[in-house]
């Protein structure tokens, strides 16, 4: 085998196996990762899994439009509790569809919702405090009567 012969060779079986472990790579990526619009769904640091910013988002940007279905609190138990949220009335409660039920708690927060009754049917929408950069994990208050009626603490 001459010394050119030898060289286009590895040249080309170089180059194969880059576009091979390049292909690789971005088929895991996106069989991995469990993300839309703004928000990842990854392990917290506070608890279980949470909700990070996919991209960098600014101050009073929303984050998700959540489709919400408000139901009575008899038709919620268990650990469903923890995931929604209060609804228009005592005995109401909120379940919010997407990624809304996923977002942790923490007391310095920086993300909010809101409650949108609209003709289609009411929606959640979730909104940035202040900036949020790339990465970041986002958070809501839950508020102190969500801890204390469960006897729990938080991180
Ligand atoms: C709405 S879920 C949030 C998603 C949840 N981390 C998961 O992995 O499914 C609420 C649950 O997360 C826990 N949690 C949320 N924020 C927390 C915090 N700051 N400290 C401790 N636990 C937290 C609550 O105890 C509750 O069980």
């Amino acid at each position: 085998m001459t010394p050119l012969l030898f060289f286009v060779i590895t040249i080309i079986f170089a180059a194969g196996a880059a576009a091979g472990a390049f292909l690789a790579n971005t088929f895991r990526n996106k069989q991995e990762r469990v993300c839309r619009g703004s928000v990842r769904i990854g392990p917290s640091t506070v608890a279980g899994r949470g909700a990070f910013a996919l991209k960098a988002i600014k101050e009073g940007d929303i984050i998700e439009r959540c489709p919400a279905l408000e139901v009575t609190d008899k038709d919620i138990g268990g650990e469903l509790l923890n995931y929604v949220f209060y609804g228009s009335a005592e005995d109401r409660r909120l379940i919010a569809m997407g990624y809304g039920m996923m977002f942790n708690h923490s007391s310095t927060p920086n993300v909010a919702y809101y409650r949108e009754d609209g003709p289609t049917g009411t929606e959640l929408i979730l909104y940035a405090l202040h900036s949020i950069a790339e990465g970041e994990e986002m958070y809501y208050n839950y508020g102190d009567d969500w801890w204390r009626t469960r006897g729990a603490t938080c991180e």
